[in-house]
């Protein structure tokens, strides 16, 4: 089987190139990657040298590179991670997270038309939803709960969604999705609230919280959102949308607080922030189908996987230290510009 995984020097692309070279030995995974500043090539360096797998730097919305990378590779699964994933980016220029995020979708899906495959599947978002109100802890998603974005970026991922089951419809596309809540662990890129509160509370620097720290993210380990998608695009019904999420919600307040305890920082460090613009309150997700249809259960308790988390970032230094320098970005130049 031959995969190509678009984003996979992202932080869950990349964690779901290592969970399937791992998964399926005899599969053969290919990640297509822009490198933008959110993609890291020194992530994928333990595997950069594994047979079975291959990197290309190119753009999704290059339709001569995909083209190019299809004819060469004619993959049986494309899983499409390749996105502008930060709302507060999104907030300030829109226009790259609507040619990513949606034309970059449609240059993908036309070559799986043209090429043909067995399964193209997009990895989306449970922001697509909106929000729910902080007052009503009986309501959840599920996958009927109607689109109403909040952002420029879910609305980027909202149209993305929109085409990937347009294509179906019209062309018969044999596509699937899923619609995850917010993910943690190895490889996030510290401009996102775990990491970023992990780093600044090691360097003892103050952690901005925006508003009241009340809004509730419904966080789930990264590894259980992996093969999750593992599970989709093998058993999964073509044309079906999976909502993916382990009823673990958390208000962001309530996060900082145990990563400064795990530290052993003070509270002191906290400094709320004026809030992001139509900052949803509160996602929470219902899990119900993946379960019943497929047999999903998340694995990791969040209390584990926020420990494991916090540890790998203490044994990873090396890692995020040339991010915040910036300094990462001269890596694929160093190491990859001449070959
Ligand atoms: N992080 C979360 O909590 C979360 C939750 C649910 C869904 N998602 C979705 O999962 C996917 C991956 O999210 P992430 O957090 O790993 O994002 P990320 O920002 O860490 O990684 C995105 C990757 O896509 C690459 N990329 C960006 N534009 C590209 C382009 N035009 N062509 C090729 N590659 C490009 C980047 O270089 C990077 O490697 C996204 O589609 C996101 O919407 C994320």
């Amino acid at each position: 089987m031959n995969i190509i995984v678009t984003g996979g020097a992202g932080f869950i692309g990349s964690n779901f190139v290592f969970h399937m070279l791992k998964a399926h030995p005899d599969y053969r995974i290919i990640c297509l990657d822009k490198l933008t500043y959110a993609g890291n090539l020194s992530t994928l360096e333990p595997v950069m040298d594994n047979p079975n797998f291959r990197f290309v730097k190119a753009d999704i919305c290059d339709k001569e590179a995909v083209d190019k990378l299809f004819e060469e590779e004619k993959p049986d699964i494309v899983v499409n991670f390749a996105a502008e994933s930060h709302v507060d980016r999104s907030i300030e220029n829109p226009q790259i997270f609507l040619e990513t995020n949606i034309i970059g979708t449609s240059v993908l899906m036309d070559a799986c038309r043209k090429y043909g495959i067995k399964r193209y599947h997009q990895v989306s978002t449970d922001e697509v939803y909106g929000d729910l109100p902080l007052d009503r802890p009986d309501l959840f998603f599920t996958e009927e709960t109607p689109i109403h974005t909040s952002s420029p970026y879910s609305s980027s991922k909202a149209g993305a969604d929109l085409l990937v089951l347009a294509y179906h419809r019209t062309y018969g596309l044999p596509v699937s999705l899923s619609r995850c809540s917010n993910n943690y662990g190895p490889y996030h890129f510290p401009e996102k609230l775990i990491p970023l509160m992990i780093i600044r509370a090691l360097h003892d620097e103050s952690l901005p919280v925006y508003g009241d720290g009340m809004n509730v993210r419904d966080w789930l380990y990264v590894e259980d959102h992996c093969k999750a998608i593992d599970l989709i695009i093998h058993e999964g019904k073509v044309g079906e949308v999976y909502n993916v999420g382990g009823h673990n919600e958390m208000a962001n307040i309530d996060i900082v607080r145990l990563i400064l305890k795990e530290l052993n920082k003070p509270e002191s460090l906290i400094t709320y922030v004026t809030d992001r613009k139509g900052h949803d309150r509160r996602y929470a997700i219902d899990p119900t189908k993946i379960h019943n249809d497929l047999g999903w259960l998340p694995e990791t308790k969040f209390a584990d996987g926020i420990v494991k988390t916090i540890k790998w970032y203490l044994d990873n230094e090396a890692w995020w230290q040339p991010i915040i320098s910036g300094e990462y970005q001269n890596y694929y130049e160093k190491m990859y510009g001449d070959k």
